[in-house]
């Protein structure tokens, strides 16, 4: 039998863009709009809130939009629906990204059961218990990856995490010597901010905004994540067959769907994507990752030793428009 389409009320929508917001996005910038209209709902990059000095192709923020939109997903089929997603496969001027559609699903998807992950997941910046990530879990993650069209590669020897900890240490030197790129950097960290942008807490140090604009402290804050990639009990490399926007779409589904995975299991993450974000870089990590494809993130993986609290957002109304004629 062939099932009807589930034409969503503003309410339903806004449930489901509800938790599609407490998705991990870089920077915290949330750089998604979405329209409800004609019972469906379609995404939008908001590129005002892009950064264009630590992401100037936008690719980060495709990719914190494709989070989102895992997350959209994940809660529709908690709530009984199935979700059929139209993708971009390049830029639009409108910055429109994909449509989400909707049916009454036949039978329980197992995605459902990620849905309690999307509010207890949160980046964990800070030292992992000794504990390993099993195999098990490890499997779980790279299967999710390939579910998305993407690839998990894992990190196993010790020769593969200095090389990466010198390509670390790199890009943290690099990016930290560009005036510019600190300025970013202290916008979105800035006290002031409500709903969005980081805490400072993520340097996990006592600093300041005023310090991250004006001093350069590559040299400090790779020693800091040298240490934490070297304590992490498993690190990866995500990436795609291509480099476009329609990668980036997958990518980004693909990295939620293992954090609410890990998530279920106990092990969060955090990312250390200097290596990437640096352009010269990128080509290095590729090889040492043995990856056919083009690295996306890097992603150290653990059990966490204490819960960290949520990260703000902006309201759902401030990022949802419905244009529903009679819904
Ligand atoms: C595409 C992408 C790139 C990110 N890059 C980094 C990064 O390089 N370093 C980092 O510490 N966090 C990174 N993050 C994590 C965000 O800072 C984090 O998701 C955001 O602050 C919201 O916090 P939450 O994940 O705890 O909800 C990234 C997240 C995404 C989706």
């Amino acid at each position: 039998m062939k099932s009807q389409p589930f034409l969503l009320t503003d309410h339903t929508a806004e449930r489901l863009i509800a938790s599609a917001i407490l998705a991990p996005s870089s920077h915290n910038t949330q750089p998604w709009k979405f329209v409800v209209r004609d019972g469906g709902i379609d995404m939008f990059a908001d590129r005002t809130r892009a950064m264009t000095q630590n992401d100037p192709a936008h690719r980060e923020l495709v990719m914190s939009c494709g989070c989102a939109l895992y997350n959209l997903r994940v809660a529709a089929a908690w709530m009984g629906l199935e979700t059929r997603i139209d993708c971009a496969k390049d830029w639009r001027d409108d910055g429109w990204l994909a449509r989400a559609t909707f049916e009454q699903a036949q039978s329980r998807s197992a995605e459902a059961d990620l849905c309690t992950a999307i509010y207890a997941r949160h980046t964990y910046r800070k030292q992992f218990a000794a504990t390993p990530v099993s195999d098990a879990v490890v499997d779980a993650l790279v299967a999710a990856a390939h579910e998305e069209h993407a690839k998990l590669h894992v990190l196993t020897t010790d020769q593969q995490r200095e090389a990466v900890a010198a390509l670390i240490s790199q890009g943290d030197s690099e990016q930290w010597a560009d005036p510019e790129w600190r300025r970013e950097l202290a916008n979105w960290l800035n006290p002031k901010r409500k709903g969005d942008g980081l805490p400072i807490a993520v340097f996990t140090a006592p600093i300041t905004q005023f310090a991250v604009r004006s001093i350069d402290m590559g040299g400090r804050v790779a020693a800091r994540d040298r240490d934490a990639m070297y304590e992490s009990p498993l690190l990866t490399v995500l990436a795609t067959a291509r480099d476009d926007v329609s990668s980036w779409l997958h990518a980004g589904q693909a990295l939620e769907r293992m954090l609410l995975t890990a998530q279920t299991n106990g092990v969060q993450a955090s990312f250390l994507n200097q290596p990437i974000q640096v352009a010269t870089l990128r080509p290095k990590l590729r090889e040492i990752a043995g990856a056919h494809g083009v690295p996306q993130m890097l992603i150290r993986w653990g059990v966490p030793l204490e819960q960290i609290s949520a990260t703000p957002r902006r309201a759902v109304e401030t990022v949802m428009t419905s244009r529903q004629a009679s819904v």
